[in-house]
């Protein structure tokens, strides 16, 4: 097997297994896809959407997958028939070019929401280096919608253990972290103490941005105890064919979002709460930030500014290492690394690398078997890609 992304096989037999997503993906799919169309599945996984794309006809398939999971996808074309039909791309689809222009683009590469690492770049550069003019982009628009959520029980861990626990230490430092992290939930349709509000469309047929921001604002219908704010998408993956991850609609996959409030606030009937919520893409991940009002008529019952950024203790030190005039310095890992890839050459056996690294760093490496696996690794990482 070859690079992995960190996606096992059960994962991705849970994406296949869900049939809320799996349905209206065929669906669309099979509604797109004609005799003679390209289709470019990106994020192939193991490559569910390109078997389905060729037994609904299609004449070319690129699948683009970085994950080793391809091998098995490449395995799987070959048992239905379809090996002579899909190309197989082990790679970002970043890095692809295509011989034709594709008619339709399928993927999902969403996490818990479509807000998850370089989902919207990686679409809108699909979209503008490898979609065919008039082709169909699926899916077409994704719908973010929030609430606040009263869930006493989820929200027992951001006090415990942090304001008590049964050793009587102080572990309080660790919850103005915790109350800065998101977690996925699965909530329930009565644990939501006001209607939805929308947040955000993100119209993969014209999307840039990678980074979204919205104002919400709610007037409580009922008294409750809001814990926090639940975020989730609805997906629009053709005109009129779709799914929901909004509490009490049949569950998905992906869940919702759950952004927990500094402390549980409780509200009245007529209270009036504010939050404003922005992702903001920071390197490989979003950087989460809700700040909240809620006010009883003049009067001020919360005031929170949170955000993901106060989540881990190191993240400014690590934002200013990420710095363009930062000057990087390294340990000794880096020449043992350099020793590895210096002698990557097409010629050399990964055993000789692994000898030349036991003499060079004798103190490093004391086992054959050791030194071995460690220029196996690097030898990975940097495999060329096999396409075809
Ligand atoms: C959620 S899985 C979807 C797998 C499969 N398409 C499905 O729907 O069951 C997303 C996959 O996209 C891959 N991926 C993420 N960004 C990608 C990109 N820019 N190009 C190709 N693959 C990508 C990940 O490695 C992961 O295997």
């Amino acid at each position: 097997m070859g690079k992995s992304t960190g996606y096992n096989i059960l994962s991705y037999g849970d994406m296949v297994n869900n049939r809320q997503r799996m349905d209206p993906y065929a669906r669309t799919l099979q509604q797109a896809v004609r005799r003679d169309s390209v289709v470019l599945d990106i994020g192939a996984g193991t490559g569910i959407f390109s078997l389905l794309a060729c037994r609904f006809g299609a004449a070319e398939v690129h699948a683009v997958e970085p994950d080793a999971s391809i091998d098995l996808a490449r395995t799987m074309a070959a048992a239905n028939g379809f090996a002579d039909r899909i190309h197989f791309h082990q790679t970002l689809s970043t890095a692809i070019t295509l011989p034709r222009p594709a008619d339709v683009i399928v993927s999902d590469l969403r996490g818990v929401l479509p807000l998850f690492q370089h989902h919207i770049a990686a679409i809108a550069d699909a979209r503008s280096r490898l979609l065919a003019p008039g082709g169909v982009l699926i899916p077409a628009r994704d719908q973010l919608w929030a609430a606040l959520i009263d869930v006493p029980e989820v929200y027992r861990p951001y006090t415990e253990p942090w304001l008590s626990n049964t050793y009587a230490l102080d572990l309080s430092p660790g919850q103005p972290l915790v109350v800065n992290t998101w977690r996925k939930l699965n909530a329930k349709a009565d644990q939501l103490l006001v209607e939805p509000a929308h947040w955000a469309t993100l119209d993969y047929q014209t999307i840039q941005r990678t980074d979204v921001s919205g104002e919400l604002s709610w007037i409580l219908e009922r008294p409750g105890t809001a814990h926090g704010v639940l975020v989730w998408f609805d997906a629009e993956l053709a005109d009129g064919i779709g799914f929901s991850n909004r509490p009490g609609e049949l569950e998905l996959i992906y869940g919702q979002a759950f952004f927990p409030f500094q402390a549980p606030v409780r509200l009245e009937q007529g209270d009036h709460v504010a939050v404003a919520l922005s992702a903001t893409l920071v390197n490989d991940n979003y950087l989460w930030r809700w700040d909240t009002r809620a006010r009883s008529g003049d009067h001020l019952k919360a005031n929170f500014r949170q955000s993901t950024f106060y989540g881990t203790p190191v993240a400014l030190e690590a934002l200013k290492r990420r710095s363009a005039d930062f000057v990087p310095s390294a340990d000794t890992s880096a020449a043992i690394d350099r020793c590895v890839l210096s002698h990557i050459d097409g010629k050399t056996t990964l055993g000789t690398i692994a000898e030349t690294l036991m003499e060079m760093f004798p103190e490093r490496f004391h086992q054959h078997q050791d030194a071995l696996n460690y220029s196996a690794n690097l030898a990975e990482k940097y495999r060329p890609a096999t396409n075809g």
